[in-house]
């Protein structure tokens, strides 16, 4: 319970709306409670009108009776409308103010959950995997919402209609009050044991539904393999199991929300039972009249509702903290990287590694041991090195997606922890070596980081990458759709537009990790030159380029080498040739290969 306490602050932000939402609950409440009234008046009235009736039997005045019966009839009915009338629009402002608060408090936590989570590092999404994060995101925000809908806006709703009611009820007669309401906690309590196994019924259904979404996802996507491997028919049968386990979890839940309604109605018909047994005693013994049954009748069925919703609230009361729990939990968790609020820009592309150390905080892989090196301005760094070397931590370093665990990395001679994140990030272009494209255009793609470039700066980027023949023999060139619902690019198309998109930023520090690897020779050759032609053109940047061929980093001013975690070798291409290593290895093996090619 106390976890929903941190949805207080949002609430407050819309008091207005709880306020004035809690004044038409009350309303909408007492008109519900005078047409009881009323019911009693009118059949009082014409019990009282036919006892004079029999009395004055056969006499002229029987016409000038019924003439006046029968408007004053009409009169309450008309009032009973009336008070409906008005109950309905008092509940039309109840949901206007009350359902509004929950939707906008459910607007602004989903905005702060988002802003928060895309703030974590992405260290936080190694430790969290993307199904939870997306369950918090809906799930868990859903069922608070609820919480602060439908449970704060029924909990008003008891508490004050069942006030109203019992005390009306206690003014007509006590005893009788306190019989009928004998059924209703029993009632409560069913509801809310009822409500929390078909909670857990429906949980176990709703995991039943996505294991099932997951699994066909899984097929369609995967739809290739399963053809290839003519397992067709393993796969169906697969899914035929899942379903069928679906279908006895929802039976299941059937069969115990078949006994819910009659439950509810056979204790609800027990109270009126008892309003009319003993109620008509009272009556027979004089003090209650006809009308009074007929009033509590009303009462019970008004009362029925609140004490069912009683039951259910309390349910849902629970999940919501349960879920408020894990979303704070979440809330909690601090970026381990931060950022100081500077706005200085990073001047040149001077990066210095100063003895840097790092070890992944949750795996303890030590990823980067003692490095050293130092890149200046209008350079070119090639690092080369065997997969799982640790040559993509390397370059994730240097944008600060990660801290470093130790020594200190410098950026145009200041310690890159000291830049403000937009001007840090703002200066660099990176390539991740895991392309990622977002299902959208061509254009969307590469001005991802630059929404205000130009249709110009896209097609130049384009140029720049090797990739603009190839978009343009597209039918609709740069608005082509990627993805899913466009076209599906070769490796080496999305390595390019991954490219494009870290050069049209035009940044100081460009960081292609091995984003030329599916990329052939020629086209290969091409980015080379223009990469040549930009670091010519903006003297201040610097570029490093991860690879596994020696042909892309050859003409790199510095090119080192990493083997688990170590620089093992830096210098030029023409001393490192020379020098005994895994440069020179990999560098005879390459020419050999060429020559038999
Ligand atoms: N996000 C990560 N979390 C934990 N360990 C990682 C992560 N990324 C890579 N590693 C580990 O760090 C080491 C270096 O990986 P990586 O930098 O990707 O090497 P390379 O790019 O040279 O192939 C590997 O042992 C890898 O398993
Ligand atoms: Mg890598």
């Amino acid at each position: 319970m106390k976890a929903l306490f941190a949805l207080n602050p949002y609430i407050w932000r819309y008091k207005k709306h709880l306020i004035f939402g809690t004044l038409f609950v009350i309303a909408s409440n007492i008109f519900g409670v005078y047409p009881a009234q009323i019911v009693r008046m009118a059949i009082d009235m014409v019990g009282e009108l036919l006892k004079v009736f029999r009395l004055i039997n056969g006499f002229e005045v029987e016409g000038a009776l019924k003439t006046m019966l029968v408007p004053s009839l009409l009169l309450f009915g008309g009032l009973v409308i009336l008070a409906a009338l008005t109950r309905g629009i008092f509940l039309f402002f109840t949901r206007q103010t009350l359902i509004v608060m929950s939707r906008n408090v459910e607007y602004d936590l989903h905005r702060d959950l988002y802003d928060h989570m895309q703030n974590m590092s992405l260290s936080f999404y190694r430790r969290n995997r993307t199904g939870d994060l997306m369950a918090r995101m809906t799930e868990d925000v859903s069922r608070v919402r609820s919480y602060l809908g439908p449970g704060i806006m029924y909990t008003i709703n008891t508490v004050s209609l069942t006030v109203i009611v019992v005390v009306t009820m206690l003014a007509v007669n006590p005893q009788l009050t306190l019989i009928v309401l004998i059924p209703l906690p029993i009632l409560s309590f069913i509801i809310y044991y009822v409500e929390s196994i078909i909670q857990r019924k429906s949980d176990k259904i709703q995991k039943q539904l996505s294991k099932l979404t997951t699994f066909t996802q899984e097929i369609f996507s995967g739809i290739r393999v399963i053809k290839a491997y003519v397992k067709e028919t393993a796969s169906g049968d697969k899914f035929a199991d899942e379903c069928e386990t679906f279908k006895v979890k929802s039976m299941d839940l059937a069969k115990v929300e078949s006994f819910f309604f009659p439950a509810i109605t056979f204790l609800i018909g027990m109270s009126t039972l008892l309003a009319v047994w003993i109620g008509g005693e009272k009556v027979i013994a004089g003090g209650l009249t006809v009308g009074n049954i007929a009033e509590f009748i009303i009462y019970i069925n008004l009362l029925a509702w609140p004490i069912i919703a009683l039951g259910w609230v309390t349910t849902l009361i629970q999940r919501a903290a349960a879920s408020q729990v894990r979303l704070n939990e979440l809330l909690q968790q601090r970026s381990e990287v931060k950022f100081p609020n500077d706005n200085t820009p990073v001047e040149k592309a001077n990066m210095k590694f100063e003895d840097v150390n790092f070890t992944y905080p949750d795996t303890g892989i030590h990823a980067v041991k003692n490095a050293s090196f130092e890149l200046k301005p209008g350079q070119k760094l090639g690092i080369l090195g065997p997969t799982g070397s640790g040559k993509s931590t390397l370059c994730a370093l240097m944008p600060r997606l990660f801290n470093i665990s130790g020594g200190e990395i410098y950026l145009s001679d200041k310690a890159l922890a000291t830049y403000g994140k937009h001007p840090l990030r703002n200066a660099i272009g990176y390539a991740p070596q895991d392309v990622f494209l977002f299902s959208d255009t061509i254009r969307n793609n590469i001005a991802f980081g630059v929404p205000e470039a130009t249709q110009e700066d896209v097609e130049a980027a384009a140029k720049a990458a090797s990739i603009y023949e190839n978009i343009m023999d597209f039918p609709e060139k740069f608005d082509t759709m990627v993805g899913e619902r466009g076209v599906t690019l070769s490796g080496g198309q999305k390595q390019r537009i991954s490219v494009a998109r870290a050069w049209i930023r035009q940044p100081k520090l460009l960081i292609l990790d091995d984003v030329l690897s599916a990329v052939d020779t020629r086209t290969e050759e091409h980015v080379l030159r223009n990469l040549r032609a930009y670091r010519q053109t903006h003297p201040d940047s610097a570029i490093v380029m991860v690879a596994h061929r020696i042909s892309c980093i050859q003409d790199a001013d510095l090119i080192i080498v990493i083997e688990d975690g170590q620089i093992t070798q830096q210098g030029t291409h023409e001393a490192l040739i020379q020098s005994e290593g895994y440069y020179q290895r990999i560098y005879q093996k390459q020419l050999l290969e060429e020559e038999k090619a």
